[in-house]
């Protein structure tokens, strides 16, 4: 590849706060796809955009730029409207293993791409590989075989999609630039126009736990990722959810898969309920399906069945038992009184190191480690019960979890909970 534009040019602009035109960005994307602009010259120019940021015509183009770098797939040959939810990552959030077969139940096919986990937030893909059998990898025809049959499928993104977005999220999460709001929605809004939903809500995570941390950056990723999405045809909505403290009472793997199957037999936590039945509206509104109830549908069992054909349909076994953790150890609460506080960020990363994350991408992870909450904010709690256990299969991993959860959890009056009420704080059309 010739060099039509001087990459130094192109850092200088952006540095100098001057705004890229399409054809710079075109190019810069082209070529460092095809490693014509080397890595240390994309983290400067990568840096240069979280400190300075893009206007939305340079998102737009930027995106454009990442999606044209790879394959896009193409669910018009199935008989039903597709819908995805995408979201932007957090402590216990499992919310796609139940959405995934409800919505699939209420006639909408689901095709959901997902990833591994990274850091203190879990991998949907991590969290079905505790279930004995289950294979993330399809192909592009058996993904269209199974959402024709079953409804719904869950498996790995394959190369082919957004290539450029892969190399440049790695050298991001090295180089401290993940947190460029133009650089989020670029890479999620640019896999999931690729990947050709009609429909995609997008689930805007807010609090200690996600990547935003304040309501005001969260409401301005979300505003960003549904006009990229309304612009490329997509029928694009935001939900923004409190993730100041975790989803559900689970963090780990098999424990969330555990967590999500109670959900599907018409049990589990009211958050994770909540949730996942807001975000199922959305995305049968969407896609123009208003006469189905999602709640009956979890209710009277046929969720579930979608639930079991998804999983068979890859080779996993619904009815094995879910690995347990050879080690657990539990907190207590210190005080009688109101758990005020407990905080997503310190339970993620104490999972993490019970060994349910990974540091590194060629990392294994640990199906049956994790953290289960026996109290959540808003419960009372008496001076010795059981706040949390801590699974693991590696004992000597227990030190560096329990600090992690140092200072992370408050026990007062009622008056001084700091979460919101409600799971959704707000809708973005
Ligand atoms: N998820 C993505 O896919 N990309 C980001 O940049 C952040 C979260």
């Amino acid at each position: 590849m010739s060099e039509a534009f001087d990459t130094v040019d192109i850092i200088r602009t952006k540095r100098d706060r001057g705004e890229l035109s399409p054809q710079q960005i075109a190019w810069v994307i082209d070529a460092y796809t095809h490693g014509v602009v080397a890595d240390e010259q994309m983290a400067a120019l990568a840096m240069a955009i979280l400190l300075n940021g893009m206007s939305r015509r340079e998102i737009s183009d930027w995106t454009g730029a990442m999606i044209a770098s790879g394959e896009r797939m193409d669910f018009s040959s199935l008989s039903r409207p597709t819908a995805d939810k995408h979201s932007t990552g957090g402590v216990g959030d499992k919310i796609t293993l139940p959405l995934a077969p409800l919505v699939a139940a209420c006639g909408v096919a689901v095709p959901q791409l997902s990833g591994r986990g990274l850091g203190h937030t879990g991998g949907t893909l991590d969290k079905l590989e505790a279930i004995p059998g289950w294979r993330a990898a399809l192909s592009n025809e058996e993904m269209l075989d199974q959402l024709e049959d079953v409804g719904a499928v869950i498996c790995a993104a394959g190369s082919g999609l957004a290539p450029a977005d892969k190399r440049l999220y790695s050298l991001r999460d090295v180089t401290g630039t993940v947190e460029a709001i133009p650089l989020i929605a670029s890479s999620i809004m640019s896999k999931k126009i690729a990947e050709g939903t009609g429909v995609l809500v997008l689930d805007v995570k807010v609090g200690s736990g996600a990547f935003m941390k304040t309501q005001a950056d969260a409401r301005e990723l979300a505003e960003t990722m549904v006009a990229l999405g309304q612009d490329a045809g997509v029928h694009t909505v935001a939900l923004l959810t409190d993730m100041s403290t975790p989803l559900g009472l689970t963090a780990g793997n098999g424990l969330e898969v555990r967590e999500s199957v109670e959900v599907l037999a018409g049990g589990g936590p009211q958050d994770v309920i909540d949730l996942t039945l807001a975000l199922a509206r959305e995305m049968l509104a969407g896609a123009g399906v208003t006469d189905v109830d999602p709640a009956d549908a979890l209710q009277d069992g046929r969720a579930m069945d979608v639930w079991r054909a998804m999983i068979q349909a890859q080779d996993g076994d619904p009815d094995a038992p879910l690995p347990t953790a050879k080690e657990t150890e539990e907190i207590v609460a210190s005080a009688d009184g109101v758990l005020t506080r407990l905080d997503a960020f310190a339970v993620g990363v104490s999972a993490w190191r019970l060994g349910a994350g990974r540091a590194r991408k060629e990392d294994r992870v640990q199906a049956a480690a994790g953290i289960e909450l026996h109290a959540k904010p808003g419960d009372t709690v008496t001076k010795g019960q059981p706040l949390m256990t801590l699974h693991t299969d590696t004992p000597g991993r227990f030190g560096r979890a329990l600090e992690a959860l140092e200072g992370s959890w408050s026990i007062g009056a009622a008056s001084e909970l700091t979460a919101p009420g409600s799971i959704v704080i707000d809708h973005v059309r």
